[in-house]
C-alpha cells in the first residue's frame, strides 16, 4: 500500500517534470526573445518604437529602469495600440480612454502636439447601385469594408449615410460617439438633387456622346455616380454651415479612402490631423503636373486622360470651403449650361483654372494623404 502510494508520487512528479523540462524553454523562449531585445535598450524613446514596431500579441512586461518602474501592457490588435504606463521623457504621451487604470498611449504621429485647432473630417456613403454596373462595379458590401479604416480614425467625423449603413458607421464610431455626427439622408432628400436630372438630360444627348472617348467610365455613363461626385462641395458646404464641432479647418475623405488598406491609415486611436495644410487654401494631392490641361480643360470631360487631382481628400479653412463650393457650383452650372460634365476630379481642375491662388495642389500619389498630410 505504501510502497505503491510513494510509486504513483515518483510517477507524478516524474510526469510534472518532463511536461515542465518541455514546456518551459518553451514559454521562456516565447517570452525573452521579443522582451529581450526591448529591454537591451538603454533609453525609453527607443524601447516605445521597438514596441510599436514588434508584433507581440497581448504581452504584459515589468522592468525597472533608471531606478523607476515602468510598467507595459502592449497590445497589437490589426493596427499597432500600445499601452505604457511609464514616463517617457520626450515622446508624444497622450491620455485617452478612461479605463479604471491608467491608460496611456504613444502616438507617433508628429500633429499630436498641434493642439488648439480644430478639424472636422467629413465623408458620405450612398449606394448607388454600382454593383449592377458593366464596369468598375463594386458591392456596398466592399464599401462598408473599405469605410472601417475611415471610421477608425480618431478625429471629429461628419458621416452622411443613408438608413441601410447607419448601423453599420454607428457600430464604427462605438467610443467616439462625441466626435462624430451621423446625418442620416436619402439622395433625393438633397436640397441640390435637382443636379442629378440636369446631368441625366446632358449624358443622355448626342452632343455628349459624340467623340467621348470615356462612355465606358463611370463619368461617362452613370448620371448619378457624377452626382454623387459633386455632392461633396455641397455637403462640405452645408457641414461648415452646421459646424457641429466648432471647427476651422473642413476636409473632405472619401468614406472609401485606400480601398481597404489599412497599412496607409494612421494607427488606431492615434489622433490625426493634416496640420501642415492648415490655411485659408483648399488643399488637393496633384497626381500629374495639372498646367498642360489649361488649355483642353473645356473638352477634358470626353478625353481619355487619367485624373491629375485626386478627389479622394482636400480640405482647408471654413472660409476657404465656402469660397470653393461658390466657384464649384458656378463652374458645374456652367458646365451642365454647357452640355459637360464630368467626375469632381475634371470639374474641380477647372475652378483650380479659374482661381489658382485658392488652391495649394500638392504632388503626390492615391495613397499619400497620411503621408503628406500630419
Ligand atoms: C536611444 O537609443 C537608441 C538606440 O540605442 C539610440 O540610437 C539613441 O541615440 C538613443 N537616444 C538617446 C537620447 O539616448
Ligand atoms: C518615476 O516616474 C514617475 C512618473 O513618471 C516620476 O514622477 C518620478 O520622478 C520618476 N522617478 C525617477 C527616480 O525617475
Ligand atoms: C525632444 O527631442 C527633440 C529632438 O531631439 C528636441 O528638439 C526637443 O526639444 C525635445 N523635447 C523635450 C521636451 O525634451
Ligand atoms: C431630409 O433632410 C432634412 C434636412 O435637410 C432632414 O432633417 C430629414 O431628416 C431628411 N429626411 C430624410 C427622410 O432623409
Ligand atoms: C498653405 O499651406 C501650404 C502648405 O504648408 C503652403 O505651401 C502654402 O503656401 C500656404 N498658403 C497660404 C496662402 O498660406
Amino acid at each position: 500500500m505504501g510502497y505503491c502510494l510513494v510509486r504513483r508520487k515518483i510517477i507524478l512528479i516524474s510526469i510534472i517534470w518532463i511536461f515542465s523540462m518541455l514546456l518551459f524553454p518553451m514559454i521562456n523562449r516565447a517570452t525573452s526573445t521579443s522582451t529581450k531585445a526591448i529591454f537591451e535598450r538603454e533609453n525609453h524613446t527607443y524601447f516605445a518604437n521597438k514596441l510599436l514596431q514588434d508584433k507581440i500579441h497581448l504581452r504584459k512586461v515589468s522592468t525597472r529602469s533608471d531606478g523607476n518602474q515602468s510598467f507595459i501592457k502592449y497590445t497589437r490588435i490589426e493596427s499597432v495600440s500600445t499601452d505604457v504606463i511609464s514616463h517617457f521623457k520626450n515622446q508624444t504621451v497622450l491620455r485617452t480612454k478612461n479605463t479604471n487604470k491608467e491608460i496611456l498611449h504613444v502616438c507617433k504621429c508628429g500633429c499630436c502636439q498641434q493642439k488648439g485647432k480644430s478639424v472636422t473630417i467629413v465623408t458620405a456613403l450612398f449606394d448607388i447601385g454600382r454593383k449592377r454596373w458593366p464596369s468598375y462595379e463594386r458591392t456596398y458590401q466592399e464599401y462598408l469594408t473599405f469605410a472601417q479604416n475611415v471610421l477608425k480614425l480618431d478625429v471629429n467625423l461628419v458621416f452622411y449615410v443613408e438608413e441601410k449603413g447607419r448601423y453599420f458607421v454607428e457600430r464604427h464610431r462605438q467610443g467616439k460617439e462625441h466626435k462624430t455626427e451621423v446625418i442620416l439622408t436619402e439622395l433625393n432628400n438633397f436640397t441640390f438633387y435637382h443636379y442629378l436630372s440636369q446631368m441625366e438630360t446632358v449624358m443622355g444627348s448626342k452632343e455628349f456622346k459624340s467623340n467621348h472617348e470615356q462612355l465606358n467610365n463611370p463619368e461617362g455613363f452613370s448620371p448619378l455616380y457624377n452626382f454623387l461626385m459633386s455632392a461633396k462641395f455641397f455637403i462640405m458646404y452645408e457641414t461648415t454651415l452646421r459646424n457641429t464641432f466648432h471647427s476651422d479647418y473642413f476636409f473632405w475623405m472619401d468614406a472609401g479612402y485606400g480601398h481597404g488598406n489599412s497599412d496607409i491609415f494612421p494607427p488606431e486611436d492615434c489622433p490625426w490631423a493634416p496640420c501642415n495644410i492648415l490655411n485659408n487654401t483648399i488643399s488637393y494631392v496633384k497626381l500629374e503636373p495639372v498646367d498642360i490641361y489649361k488649355p483642353d480643360i473645356n473638352r477634358l470631360y470626353k478625353m481619355a486622360v487619367a485624373p491629375v487631382i485626386s478627389g479622394g481628400f482636400f480640405g482647408g479653412s471654413k472660409k476657404a470651403i465656402q469660397n470653393f463650393y461658390k466657384l464649384y457650383k458656378d463652374v458645374l452650372e456652367d458646365w451642365l449650361k454647357n452640355g459637360r460634365i464630368d467626375d469632381d476630379q475634371t470639374v474641380a481642375l477647372a475652378c483650380y483654372f479659374k482661381r489658382p491662388s485658392l488652391f495649394n495642389l500638392v504632388p503626390g500619389g492615391w495613397d499619400d494623404v497620411f503621408k503628406l498630410f500630419r
